[in-house]
């Protein structure tokens, strides 16, 4: 396993790398969640290629880019476990130099949901996912379903921008009690912790409602919301939104066999966490 600092080493290994080569963007602090991603990857591909860069462009002036959970030497001692062969750990001054200024603004899908609760992060997104894409040129890249906008967000700059990749979702990985992987869970304290499969219950209260044949998509928000009002540990719902699949759309009345993404954002004490399932 090579562990590159630099865009132009990565550059120059992935271009004699064998094909096809596998990219799995991540901002370290694996968890089993990244590890499905790693497997799917390596099974898939002659070449896998991890990348470890917390990127400071996705993350608003009050959010968590100084605390964000960084693990490095646990994470490469996982990867080497992997059977990783390539991993890219830039430093943000070398993706960023100075006087860098050419950003990717995505459209539409990206102005719900998390776009609207985070300005600016999904520029942050599409910008360093585009850069990961260009010094890696990966034939497929493996994103979770667990950030489901972003995946639609990074699907719709790959078509636009006609950057030729397979984008791959893979499932969003769960612990037992159904609480959606994520290296931010570590800032859950115990009671926290307790509390935190509401979150996928209240949407799974969504999702039974719409296999029971609900149309409207204001109904399903509802039952995902009076599960969430249920728990005293939820200080805040940032949003339950009901969108298309794909385009990330609200959606009022809707066809059952349409699929749809019912998405939350909700915070326990100071802590947000994200989740989503896609029914139809
Ligand atoms: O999902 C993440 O970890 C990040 O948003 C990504 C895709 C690696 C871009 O920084």
């Amino acid at each position: 396993m090579r562990v590159v600092e630099t865009c132009a080493e990565m550059m120059a290994l992935c271009k004699e790398a064998r094909r096809p080569l596998g990219l799995v963007p991540t901002m370290g602090a694996l968890h089993d969640g990244h590890l499905s991603l790693t497997r799917q990857a390596r099974a898939d591909n002659a070449t896998m290629a991890v990348s470890i860069f917390v990127n400071p462009t996705q993350f608003g002036p009050n959010e968590d880019f100084a605390t964000y959970p960084r693990t490095m030497e646990r994470d490469l001692e996982l990867l080497e476990a992997q059977g990783t062969d390539l991993v890219f750990a830039p430093l943000p001054p070398e993706v960023y130099p100075e006087g860098f200024d050419t950003y990717i603004e995505p459209g539409e899908v990206a102005e719900g949901m998390e776009g609207a609760a985070r300005p600016g992060h999904f520029r942050g997104v599409a910008t360093v996912v585009a850069k990961l894409f260009t010094i890696t040129r990966p034939d497929r890249a493996y994103f979770g379903q667990k950030d489901g906008q972003q995946v639609a967000v990074i699907r719709k700059m790959n078509a636009d921008l006609n950057l030729g990749v397979d984008v791959v979702t893979m499932p969003t990985i769960r612990d037992p009690d159904g609480l959606a992987m994520s290296s931010r869970n570590a800032y859950l304290t115990e009671e926290e912790r307790t509390a935190a499969p509401v979150v996928y219950r209240a949407l799974c209260a969504a999702e039974s409602l719409r296999r029971a044949g609900e149309r409207d998509g204001g109904k399903l928000r509802t039952a995902a919301l009076d599960v969430l009002h249920g728990e005293p540990l939820v200080s805040r719902v940032d949003y339950v939104s009901v969108v298309d699949a794909e385009t990330m759309e609200w959606v009022g009345i809707s066809p059952v066999e349409r699929r749809l993404m019912i998405a939350a954002a909700v915070r326990l004490g100071s802590v947000r966490l994200i989740d989503n399932v896609v029914v139809g």
